[in-house]
This record gives C-alpha cells, structure tokens and sequence, in this order.
C-alpha cells in the first residue's frame, strides 16, 4: 500500500504523463485521482502505453471528491488555468505542486508584465515556494504550495548561480544559449510545432520575450543579493526531449578554472541529483530520462564556459515536482527517482 496519495489535475498533458509514468514505480507515493476537463476516454486510450498499468477513470475536477483521493495536487495546467486552481484545493487543506509558471514570480507586476495577465492570487503567490531543491530545500519541506521551476530555468540557475554567489563572475554580461526539444510546448498542437515545421529545423525564438527569462533573472538575483543582467536566448531544436545551456560569463578579476570548479564541486556536494562532469562534456542523451542535471566547466578566451544538460520533462518537470513531493512529505528526496 503507498501511503501518499497523488491526485493529477491537467490529466491529458505531456507532463501528467511524465508524473504518472514515474509514480509508477515509486515507493511511497500512487496516483489515485486524474482530473481532466474531458472524461470521454480512459487514460489508457489517450496515452497507449499506459494500458494495462494504470484504470483509473479520469474525473472532473472537483474538489471535494480530490480531497477524499489524495493528500497533495500535482497541476499539470497552463500558467492562468493553474492560479484558478489553487486556492480552493489549499483551502480544502491539500498541498499542491504547481508545474505551471503562476507561482514562480514573486512580484505580481513582473508576471502581468512578462504574462500579460494580471495574478489572481496575491495571498498564496505570498507564500509559495520555488521549488529548486538545490537551492530551497529547508522551504520546500515546510510548503504547501510549490512553484514547480520551468525547463530553462532549472538548467540556467543551477549553471550559474554557484559561481554568482560566490563572487567569481560579473553580475552582468550573462549570456545564456539555450535549446530545447518539442515537448517543452507541452502536447497541446499549434502551427508552429507541427512536425514539418519542426523537423529537420534548429531555431531561435522569443529572443528578449521568453517567459523564462525573468523567472532565472529573478532566483539568480535572491541567490546572490545582487542585481543581475542577462541575455538568454531560446532555440527549439527537433528532439522530443532535453535542453542544453551553454552558459557564457565573465569572470572576475584572477579566478580561475579551478576556483570555478571548486565552487561548483562545494554547491552541488550531497545534492544527487547534479552530475559535474570533469572528463567530457554534458549532453542531452546522457540525461534523457532521468532527473540528472549535469554541468560542466570550462576556461576559454577569457571567458567561463558553463554547459548545462536536462531532461525538460523530468528535472525540468515531472521529476523536479516528485523531488519536491518527496521533500514535502519527509521522505528521501530520490525515492522513486534514480
Ligand atoms: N512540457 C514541459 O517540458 C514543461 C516543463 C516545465 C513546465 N511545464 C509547464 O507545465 C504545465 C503543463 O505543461 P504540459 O506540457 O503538460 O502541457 P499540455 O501537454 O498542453 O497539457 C496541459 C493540460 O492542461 C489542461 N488544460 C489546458 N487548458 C486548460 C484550462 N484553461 N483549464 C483547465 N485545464 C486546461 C489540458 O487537459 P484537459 O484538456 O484534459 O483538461 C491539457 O492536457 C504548463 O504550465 C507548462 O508551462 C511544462
């Protein structure tokens, strides 16, 4: 018998299907609720993978009937549907993972900037927690309401934020490369991820108005008690899955490789799920389907070369959020991970 019981609102979606597939084989923890706005077809017809693995009907939404199913919400919603969500499963005194963007930004004028939807939800925006358990980990056991990190975000922060706060990089002049494989658009079709023209075609997109940016610029500045300037420039690259970050920075005066390197090694000491990577470089195919994020380090041309590897629906998604359930309910923070 698992004793956490896990109910899945957004059922249909890509990263539902992530969250289910790793529950599967978790210890501790069973999915025992699938909420969806549509009720017509069993879980199993949707995804076809999951048949004979999982029966349970999907069922609307309804809170009552959630809180009698499970102790805490994973929201698998996009940004806006996910703030209406919330308040009335905290209310009924769930806890509540939230995979979408509405709980990451603290400063409410930032998100309507950045979202162009002003937050409904002033009172739990307050308290929630990013969920980046390298960095937040006494506060995420105490949540209980988790901003799950976005993909790019969890990638760029943990590339760079060890070595800002340690002083070794300027604030400024931070540029980060990124890319990204299809699924990080979630499952829900539009005429820019239609397969032709996504195939056979690497290339950048939202340059100055990705979402993202905000969010790393926003955690980069807590973790470091300092502004911070940074381009990132978003790529979508034709792989289901993974992002790659080459992250280019400016060292201060005097540091060096290996000054880098140990900050790094300090950082990311007990913490299982960053990988630094000494003899050869991070690559999407070695995280493909796991929660490891592997970083490496290098020295070239006066500037500090940080590269970054993650699976976007697991360390970027799914993962994480079990990562942080497990934080939040007092168990291992791997069970059910490696
Ligand atoms: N994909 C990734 O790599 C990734 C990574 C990190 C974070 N995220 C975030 O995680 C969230 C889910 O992403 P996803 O990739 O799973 O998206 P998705 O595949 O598009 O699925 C989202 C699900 O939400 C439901 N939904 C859509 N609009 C809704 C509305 N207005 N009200 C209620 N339900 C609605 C839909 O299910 P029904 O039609 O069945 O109700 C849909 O299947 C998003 O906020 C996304 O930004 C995604």
């Amino acid at each position: 018998m698992k004793n956490i019981r896990v109910a899945i609102v957004g059922a249909t979606g890509y990263t539902s299907l992530e969250t289910i597939r790793w529950l599967l084989k978790h210890p501790a923890a069973g999915i025992t609720y699938l909420a969806s706005r549509k009720q017509e077809q069993p879980i199993s017809e949707l995804f076809p993978e999951l048949l004979g693995r999982v029966s349970l009907p999907i069922a609307p939404f309804d809170v009552a009937a959630i809180k009698k199913a499970a102790e805490v919400v994973f929201l698998c919603l996009p940004h806006v549907a996910a703030m209406e969500h919330v308040p009335p499963l905290l209310d009924a005194g769930l806890r509540v993972i939230d995979l979408s963007a509405d709980y990451r930004i603290k400063d409410a004028a930032i998100y309507e900037k950045w979202y162009k939807h002003a937050h409904s939800d002033a009172k739990n925006l307050a308290t929630a927690v990013y969920g980046l358990p390298e960095f937040f980990t006494p506060a995420i056991r105490q949540a209980r309401l988790v901003g799950n990190p976005g993909c790019y975000p969890t990638a760029g922060i943990l590339g760079i934020a060890p070595l800002l706060r340690e002083e070794l990089v300027e604030p400024t002049d931070i540029i980060i490369n990124a890319a990204s494989g299809i699924s990080g658009a979630g499952r829900t079709p539009s005429p820019q991820h239609h397969f032709p023209e996504r195939n056979e075609n690497f290339e950048p997109y939202g340059i100055g108005t990705h979402r993202h940016a905000p969010e790393i610029q926003q955690t980069l500045e807590t973790l470091s008690g300092q502004p911070v300037d940074m381009l990132f420039v978003p790529h979508l690259i034709p792989m289901d899955r993974g992002i790659l970050e080459t992250i280019y920075l400016k060292p201060r005066k005097g540091v060096t490789l290996d000054d880098a390197t140990q900050a790094m090694e300090q950082a990311y000491n007990g913490k299982p799920f960053v990988r630094l990577r000494r003899h050869n470089l991070p690559g999407t195919k070695y995280v493909a389907n796991t929660n490891f994020a592997d970083i490496a380090v290098k020295f070239s041309n006066g500037r500090l070369v940080v590269i970054v590897a993650i699976d976007n629906m697991v360390k970027g998604a799914a993962g994480q959020a079990i990562e942080n359930m497990n934080l939040m309910f007092g168990l291992d923070e791997t069970a059910g991970l490696l």
